[in-house]
């Protein structure tokens, strides 16, 4: 086996980097995902951006197109199991192809265990675990038909952590990170890459009842060595140069983006 060339190896990574691919961003609308979307359509991908809400979605597409960027909003509900078998045939008819998947769409449902409501616990496990386990097969049917492809999933640092009354949510991302090895290793030979992202604590929707008010000011404090909250933007980059050919020997790993959280 020839070794690589240097230039090969140390190509530096440039704003084209992902020039030519597309990329289908799951719960794409706001937060984390749009921030996501946005970083990749910089990057030079064609981004197809999902979500329930097609007004809002037509707004981050236009967003993108603002910055130069190409996109494409795919609405879909994926509590609807129909929506989430037709979503990859979907993102090839509006592309012609799909390169990357970034499986980014989550819920939580905070309660205490020892009452924790079942359905609760099936949905939050659907939508972390289950749907992204769905995309991947679909998505990688059609990458193992071409040239290969790459899948993102956002996990969190609940899926190396844990913290109270969120059971669902940390069964669910420990789940999400382990599918992650496990699809690395079965489907890594047929040029199918899979690597995850774990953010700690970022300023969306979903946590706003965390970065509000004083105990906010002392969970920076005494849990996030940097000092501050996470930004949707701290995440966009670590998607791209996963998905990109800058990341091509890393495989089955887990990202954490969380201002040192979890080194304390
Ligand atoms: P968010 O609540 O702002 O966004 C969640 C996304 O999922 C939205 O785009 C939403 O449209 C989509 N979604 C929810 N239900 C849907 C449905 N029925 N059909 C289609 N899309 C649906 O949350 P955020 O914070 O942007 O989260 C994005 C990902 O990052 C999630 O997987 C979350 O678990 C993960 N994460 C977030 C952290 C944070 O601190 N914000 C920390 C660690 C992980």
């Amino acid at each position: 086996m020839e070794p690589e060339t240097a230039a090969r190896a140390f190509e530096p990574a440039s704003p084209a980097m992902l020039e030519g691919r597309v990329a289908l961003v799951t719960g794409g609308t706001r937060g984390i995902g749009r921030a996501i979307a946005m970083s990749l359509a910089q990057a030079g991908a064609i981004v197809l951006v999902s979500g329930r809400d097609a007004a809002v979605g037509a707004e981050v597409v236009a967003a993108i197109e603002a910055a130069g960027g190409t996109a494409f909003c795919l609405t879909a509900d994926l509590a609807d199991d129909e929506a989430v078998g037709s979503l990859i045939g979907k993102s090839v008819a509006a592309a012609g192809k799909l390169d990357i998947l970034v499986n980014n769409a989550g819920i939580d449902a905070d309660a205490p265990a020892i009452d924790y409501d079942l359905e609760a616990w099936r949905r939050v496990l659907r939508f972390n675990l289950e749907i992204p386990f769905r995309l991947s097969q679909d998505a990688a049917q059609h990458f193992l038909a071409r040239d290969g492809g790459v899948i993102v999933n956002i996990a969190s640092v609940l899926g190396f952590v844990a913290v109270g009354e969120a059971c669902s949510y940390v069964a669910a991302k420990h789940g999400l990170i382990g599918l992650t090895k496990s699809l690395a290793v079965e489907w890594g030979k047929q040029g199918v890459r899979v690597n995850a992202i774990a953010p700690g604590l970022i300023q969306t929707d979903m946590t706003s009842y965390l970065w509000q008010g004083e105990h906010a000011d002392r969970y920076v404090d005494a849990r996030i060595p940097l000092g501050r909250i996470g930004q949707p933007r701290d995440i966009g980059g670590a998607v791209v140069f996963l998905a990109s050919d800058a990341a091509d020997f890393i495989h089955g790993q887990t990202i954490a983006i969380d201002g040192g959280f979890l080194a304390t």
